[in-house]
């Protein structure tokens, strides 16, 4: 059902010390642009590695669904995982078939790559906020 690990997201207080991190520290050569997604409430960044990548994400505005992460882990931290599936709309209809909370309205946003994604309540999922995220049709 889920297929590749598309990225981890990172929630950060800053992304420009985040970038620090993973270009000085490990050493990540990869490193996009930082841009703002306003109706999602976050800035994001991905930091791309030869599997996979990390999308940092920092709130922007004072609505953004990220501030509670952050009192709760103010230095910032793991937030949420994100796997690739072939049908968005499948996949949410299989998630709440099982259970599974889907979060917000349970209609796709536009997620950060340009695809349709979800949110599944991490009570459903050990713990960990998953993102699924339609396959892009034209992987970059
Ligand atoms: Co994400």
């Amino acid at each position: 059902m889920i297929g590749k690990l598309n990225h981890v997201g990172v929630a950060t207080p800053s992304i420009d010390e985040a970038v620090k991190v993973y270009r000085d520290v490990l050493g990540a050569t990869e490193i996009g642009e930082k841009f703002s997604m306003p109706e999602q409430g976050v800035w994001v960044c991905f930091v791309t590695l030869p599997n996979s990548q990390i999308e940092l994400i920092e709130p922007y505005g004072e609505a953004s669904p990220i501030h509670g992460f952050l009192a709760k882990n103010p230095a910032g931290g793991q937030h949420h995982i994100c796997f690739e599936v072939a049908d968005i709309i499948a996949a949410r209809d299989d998630m709440r078939a099982k259970g599974a909370t889907v979060l917000g309205t349970g209609e796709p946003r536009i997620g950060a790559h340009g695809t349709p994604v979800i949110f599944v309540h991490p009570k459903n999922m050990g713990g960990v906020l998953v993102e699924l995220m339609e396959t892009p049709k034209d992987p970059h």
